[in-house]
């Protein structure tokens, strides 16, 4: 198997999470006899301080030639007072945009291991898995127009969908519920917008292709609550480009971080994949970063590019094993009367080891 790569890897703990995941496919690669390339360019901050662009012309023509992109993360705090069209996130829209994936899935998987470090309750957060479907290029992200317009004191956003834009990322999500519990939420405000009442109607005419998917609808404040108190409840949940943002985030209570949280982007020319979480300025540099979303985008990558489900697998079993052996990320050690005793708390680096070191001993296994 080939596969060509391009690792963008950002801003603050970007790199550091994306060497790991780097190093965690070359390792699968080297085990499964797989010719993975990988290019690297740059994007976000970084971009902007060297080419003075946050999405440079030559790494967009080397996403486009590739088989995947693989993204870190961008942004950091000296950006944060310039317009959104020049900022480090500007980079990431527009690479979203030109590679053309409009279905980004966000899986919450609660690793057992993790439940005693929850902010929830263990028999709360016990077995909850749950795929996000969350539109990607369209809504308020997207919308035109918008302008803050500063001589008015006025600013404004567009919040606007067509129908096929909803029906082709409602069909994605249905075919992932027909592989799965067969149950799948639609998150809306319906009650207050009309982009949402033309959301659900289209949600549901595309149920009437597959009858065998259980629908249900909730408004997005109301799910935001029982997304706390019943994540098993949930199977495969459909939303918009902002609500998905935000919904996403909060499910890090369910994972036990936000470091845990992997994400593939599909439908489009390229397939682009980047873990949930951010740039983490308050952490970065210092070896701290959880990598564990990075290796599990890694495995989202070999199940959705690459066509690997064994290796994909294998790559998440080393990640529970790993967990199962008491080591954490300094994000995860918690929810313990002495903590220190209770795990093993490694640095990125030492996380990412661990993780290589359990895909080869398990990929090694099945071998013989
Ligand atoms: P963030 O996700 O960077 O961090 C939120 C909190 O979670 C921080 O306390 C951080 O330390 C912690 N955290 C995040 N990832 C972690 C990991 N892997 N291991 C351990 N702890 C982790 O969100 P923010 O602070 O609101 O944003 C920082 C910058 O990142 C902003 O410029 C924002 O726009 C950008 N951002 C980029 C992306 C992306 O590139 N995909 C996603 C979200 C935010
Ligand atoms: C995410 C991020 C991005 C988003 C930002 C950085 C543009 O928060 O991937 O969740 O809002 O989509
Ligand atoms: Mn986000």
């Amino acid at each position: 198997m080939k596969l060509k790569i391009l690792v963008v890897a950002g801003d603050g703990i970007g790199p550091e999470v994306t060497h790991e995941a780097v190093e965690v496919l070359r390792e699968v690669a080297e085990l499964g006899g797989h010719e993975f390339t990988f290019t690297e360019r740059r994007i976000g901050g970084v971009a902007i301080v060297q080419d003075g662009t946050p999405l440079p012309a030559d790494t967009l023509s080397e996403a486009l030639a590739s088989d995947a992109v693989l993204l870190g993360a961008v942004g950091g705090n000296e950006f944060n007072s310039l317009p959104p069209d020049k900022r480090p996130e500007a980079g990431l829209l527009k690479i979203r945009a030109e590679l053309g994936g409009f279905a980004n899935l966000r899986p919450a998987f609660a690793f057992r291991e993790l439940a005693v470090n929850s902010p929830l309750r263990p028999d709360i957060v016990d077995g909850a898995d749950i795929l996000f479907v969350r539109e990607l290029l369209g809504g308020l992200y997207f919308g035109a127009p918008r302008e803050w317009d500063k001589a008015t004191g006025q600013a404004w956003n567009t919040m606007r969908y067509s129908r096929d834009e909803v029906a082709r990322v409602a069909r994605i999500a249905f075919k992932l519920a027909q592989g799965r519990r067969k149950k799948l939420t639609s998150v809306d405000k319906a009650n207050v917008l009309e982009v949402s009442q033309l959301w659900r109607a289209t949600v549901n005419e595309v149920a009437s292709e597959f009858p065998d998917v259980a629908v249900e609808h909730q408004y997005v404040d109301a799910m935001a609550m029982h997304l706390m108190t019943q994540p098993r409840h949930y199977d495969v949940v459909l939303t918009e480009n902002l609500f998905g943002d935000i919904l996403s985030d909060e499910s890090a209570v369910i994972t036990g971080s936000l470091g845990m949280l992997p994400s593939a982007t599909i439908g489009g020319k390229v397939n682009l994949y980047e873990p949930v979480h951010g740039s983490a300025p308050d952490i970065a540099g210092k070896g701290l970063a959880n990598p564990l979303c990075a290796i599990l985008t890694g495995a989202l990558i070999l199940r959705h590019s690459a066509g690997l489900e064994t290796e994909a697998h294998a790559v998440e079993t080393a990640v529970r094993k790993v967990l199962e052996g008491g080591f954490r990320t300094p994000d995860l050690a918690r929810g313990q009367l002495n903590v220190t005793a209770a795990f093993s708390v490694l640095s990125t680096k030492g996380m990412g080891e661990r993780v290589r070191q359990t895909i080869k001993e398990q990929l090694l296994a099945v071998r013989s």
